[in-house]
């Protein structure tokens, strides 16, 4: 039975239709809201507004619970591979062999980058961030693939090219930048060990692949592969609905992943490390400056919109951590000032009241470092992780009846209506 809330303003009363979920999480549809009563929702930031229906990702802020198309990630990082995840992802199921192996075989179609996009990236100065190479490079796509998705088989075929083609342009970003020899992506390996091949493998040290590396890998990128409607997702949503293709969206979505508060938290919490490693500030003075308000620093790594205990991801990544460097004997200093801060952050009466604990990002950094990825590459990595979730969005949105050209509406707070009055000398013939 269709459940409602009232809602009285000014002596009006409105009945507003529940919308439920399948996990006990409701919201009211507000959509006649204006057209009944003139009034709109104020929400910055859309921290309490439901922006579509989605069967993707499962998150419970309150419990740290985090699942996949029903699975929780914490069997899926203990079990699946990222490609499996990805597939899941994308297409709402696991794969069953036949299915996987196709994907593989998709994947090793597609891994080449053109040619011609090969010669882009010898235009961006030396010094560009991977992001912005990344993001430039994800759009560009749109003009050496034009053609337009009309069937399942088309975005099969999209979404496999991004999703191999991103690992190769990821790699061939940190082989120019260091001005190497580019690597190409080998079909007798997987996807995470080819990308670990392609960034580390080098004519005069040939890299060895380790088991154990090539599964933290998967593991990484399988904890990143979706967040429901975080902001580079809401932002790749946004830009599909306005009909723009997925190669755009997505490239909209890995701008938004760049800032600090979102995706590049894992660049910014190793900058924060060093600072204190090598400029020697105390754990003290750095948890005393967070709570400062007149101190716009904020400790990176630590907090979420919507996790409010231990984000799950965190745990896994913490321990996935330890593991990469106890395997590659890798003792990083930057290790222990992390777990110091932990410690006196999670008993501090100001992080526990606002409930923030260690995110995805806090450990991650520590142990892309171990495995010799570049600082200014950690969120690049991020992106190759988020791309099944996009993908998946994106899609979901073009084909949800429901949804509409992304448009919020605002509340004007700027000067009422007022006469111009020309400036001296301004006026006809000074054109
Ligand atoms: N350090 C110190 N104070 C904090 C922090 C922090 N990391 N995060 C939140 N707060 C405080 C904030 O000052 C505010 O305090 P008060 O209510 O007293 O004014 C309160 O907590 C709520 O903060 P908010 O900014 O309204 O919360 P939000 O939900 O908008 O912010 C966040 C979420 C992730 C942007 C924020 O926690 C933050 O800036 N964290 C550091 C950056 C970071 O690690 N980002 C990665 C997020 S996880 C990866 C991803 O999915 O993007």
């Amino acid at each position: 039975m269709e459940k409602f809330a009232t809602l009285t303003i000014g002596g009006q009363t409105m009945e507003l239709p529940i919308v439920e979920g399948v996990e006990g999480d409701s919201a009211i549809d507000i959509r006649m809201l204006r057209q009944k009563t003139g009034f709109v929702t104020y929400d910055p930031g859309y921290g309490n507004t439901g922006s579509c229906k989605s069967t993707i990702a499962y998150m419970d802020g309150e419990k740290g619970i985090l699942r996949y198309r029903g699975y929780d990630i914490e069997e899926l990082a203990e079990n699946s591979s990222f490609v499996e995840t990805a597939y899941l992802v994308i297409n709402g199921e696991l794969p069953g062999r036949e299915e996987l192996n196709r994907t593989s075989v998709l994947l090793n179609d597609h891994s080449l980058v053109h040619e011609d996009m090969q010669n882009f990236y010898q235009n961006f100065p030396r010094a560009s961030h991977p992001m912005g190479i990344l993001s430039a490079m994800v759009n560009a796509l749109r003009s050496f693939y034009p053609e337009l998705i009309t069937s399942d088989k088309d975005f099969e075929e999209v979404y496999v090219r991004l999703i191999s083609k991103i690992r190769t342009m990821a790699s061939i970003s940190y082989k120019i930048s260091r001005g190497h020899k580019v690597e190409y992506p080998r079909p007798d390996y997987t996807y995470c060990a080819n990308f670990l091949n392609m960034m580390f493998n080098t004519p005069v040290k040939p890299y060895i692949l380790r088991k154990e590396i090539v599964r933290a890998l998967n593991v990484f990128w399988i904890l990143h592969a979706d967040h429901e409607q975080n902001c580079s997702t809401a932002v790749v949503r946004a830009v599909g609905s306005a009909r723009t293709n997925i190669y755009a969206s997505i490239s909209a979505g890995i701008s938004a992943l760049w800032g600090d508060l979102h995706g590049g938290a894992n660049q910014a919490v190793i900058q924060m490390l060093s600072d204190i490693h090598e400029k020697g500030a105390s754990v003290e003075d750095i948890i005393r400056r967070a709570k400062d308000k007149s101190d716009p620093f904020r400790l990176m790594g630590f907090g979420h919109r919507v996790y409010k205990t231990y984000d799950p991801r965190a745990k896994i990544m913490k321990k996935n951590c330890h593991e990469v460097l106890a395997r590659l004997k890798y003792k990083d200093p930057l290790l222990d000032i992390a777990l110091k801060l932990e410690e006196v952050a999670v008993s501090d009466p100001y992080f526990v009241d606002h409930n923030l604990y260690p995110n995805v990002d806090f450990y991650s950094g520590i142990m892309l470092r171990a495995m010799g990825i570049p600082t200014n590459m950690f969120t690049v990595m991020f992106a190759i992780g988020r791309l099944p979730g996009w993908i998946a969005q994106w899609r979901e949105n073009t084909q949800d009846p429901e949804q509409r050209l992304t448009r919020p509406r605002q509340v004007y707070s700027g000067c009422p209506r007022r006469p111009y009055v020309p400036i001296d000398g301004r006026g006809e013939g000074t054109w």
